[in-house]
């Protein structure tokens, strides 16, 4: 049992390998990334400027924003590429049945 409340994000059967997609959420939106069938989430705007990086391309575990092409681990959230210098919040994921979630709070 996970410490926190979880947000389901999405099915499993959502995402495919390689994948990423925003959710909606006044809090914050959160992007969530299937990488080789494993399950991640971070904040979903770029910490460089106004951009979702559920928009941009998601290359192994690199997550590329569109805007100025900067990139961050979506594992980690550590900046890979410039001008990303300022990492992004990731959140702890589970998947229960079908269901993936993000442990909040
Ligand atoms: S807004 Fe994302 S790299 Fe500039």
């Amino acid at each position: 049992m996970a410490d926190g409340n979880l947000l389901f994000l999405c099915k499993t059967s959502d995402l495919q390998p390689g994948s990423v997609k925003r959710v909606d959420r006044a809090e914050g939106d959160i992007a969530v990334y299937n990488i080789d069938g494993e399950f991640y989430a971070t904040e979903d705007r770029c910490s460089h400027g106004l951009a979702s990086l559920a928009e941009g391309d998601l290359i192994g575990e690199e997550i590329e924003c569109t805007m100025h092409f900067g990139s961050f681990n979506a594992k980690t959230g550590e900046p890979m590429a410039p001008p990303c210098s300022i990492p992004i919040k990731t959140f702890k994921v589970e998947v229960q049945g079908d269901g993936v979630y993000a442990v909040i709070g």
